[in-house]
């Protein structure tokens, strides 16, 4: 698997491996047609059957080297009894919830049970696959996850997070180790069911002042990283962190790949980083304005001869042509035919 040649063998490929953050999803017609099917977008997640059919669908369609799970990192607070919906054009909302009760039930259920749907879809999707393509598992990491928990969806600022934490200071805790621990869960689920590789995401990293950095997203992380790997030593795990990129050098030793954000330095991270699997970069903007020649072109100068992984920034965006996707695709590989 060329995917894992780069995670695991810090190899440089070329070109190097490619997929896309959120590449299942609605700026493919094929996608929209199953998920008509569907009001409910958590039940979609947990329809074991057509998971596997929309996490194919972009391999089907772009020669990419990986496909990832579908599925959402909201499944966490939704299968420990926060109800999540989404209204459309208005991201996700979570029930409003007394987290003191929620502390003492939501420890009590079982993943295993919950998601046995979502580790059925990842095996037969492994059984699927061209053996050539990885399989990526995936979690929200768990600022992002009771970011959401806690101001009962998409937020503009942080702020209400960030109160509540100061406020409730022991319960924001003793969430914080909850949602860590079933992050560490998932992941060891996705990765027994099937998955070659998993990627956390902590998409709202930029919220969090840097003072409380290490206590919310590096401590977290490193206790997760630990868990995931006394199980399974060598899978790879990739990090993705919005924002937050210029922390990524005191996180070396980790021995973590590192997704980036479009806002990132690529040529000064991998100065900073030399040897460590780089993932990313590419706006999803202009991948949907059709203006990405000049900085597909920089990335791959960048990252030249480097262990490097072509990404978007963050996930494509909805509204994105198939044909800018092609293009993109075609220029990766041209450049080096
Ligand atoms: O293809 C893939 O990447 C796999 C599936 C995937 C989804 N969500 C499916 C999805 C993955 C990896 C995610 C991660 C996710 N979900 C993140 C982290 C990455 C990021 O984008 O920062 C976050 C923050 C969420 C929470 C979430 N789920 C939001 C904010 C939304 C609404 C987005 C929107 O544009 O409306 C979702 C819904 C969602 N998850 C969709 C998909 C394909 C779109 C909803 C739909 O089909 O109706």
């Amino acid at each position: 698997m060329r995917l894992i040649d780069v995670l695991v063998h810090k190899k440089s490929l070329t070109p190097c491996p490619i997929w896309m953050m959120r590449q299942a999803g609605r700026y493919l017609p094929e996608y929209k047609e199953v998920r008509k099917n569907y009001d409910d977008f958590m039940q979609f997640c947990f329809s074991s059957e057509d998971v596997v059919k929309v996490t194919l669908q972009p391999v089907e369609r772009f020669p990419l080297d990986a496909a990832i799970i579908f599925s959402d990192i909201l499944v966490i607070p939704h299968i420990l009894g926060q109800r999540v919906w989404f209204e459309p054009d208005h991201g996700p909302k979570l029930e409003k919830i007394d987290f003191n009760a929620f502390l003492k039930t939501a420890p009590l259920i079982s993943f295993k049970t919950m998601l046995a749907s979502v580790a059925d879809a990842i095996a037969k999707t492994r059984a699927t696959l061209d053996p050539t393509k990885a399989l990526i598992g995936f979690a929200g990491a768990p600022w992002t996850v009771l970011s959401y928990m806690i101001s009962s969806g998409k937020t503009a600022d942080f702020n209400t997070v960030l109160h509540f934490a100061k406020q409730n200071t022991d319960i924001f805790s003793r969430l914080l180790a909850l949602i860590e621990e079933k992050v560490a869960e998932l992941l060891c689920l996705h990765i027994s069911a099937g998955a070659n590789a998993v990627q956390i995401f902590e998409s709202w990293a930029i919220a969090v002042p840097p003072k409380l950095r290490n206590l919310y997203l590096y401590a977290p992380l490193k206790r997760i990283i630990h868990s995931v790997r006394k199980e399974y030593p060598s899978v790879p795990i990739i990090y993705y962190a919005r924002g937050v990129s210029s922390d990524y050098k005191n996180l070396r030793d980790l021995d973590i790949a590192f997704g980036i954000d479009e806002t990132a330095d690529i040529t000064k991270l991998r100065a900073e980083l030399p040897h460590a699997v780089l993932q990313g970069n590419l706006s999803p903007q202009k991948l949907l304005n059709g203006d990405f020649d000049t900085d597909v072109d920089h990335i791959l100068k960048s990252m030249q001869g480097t262990p490097h992984i072509f990404n978007l920034g963050h996930g494509i965006n909805k509204d994105t042509p198939i044909a800018h996707v092609e293009r993109m695709i075609k220029r990766i590989q041209k450049i080096y035919s």
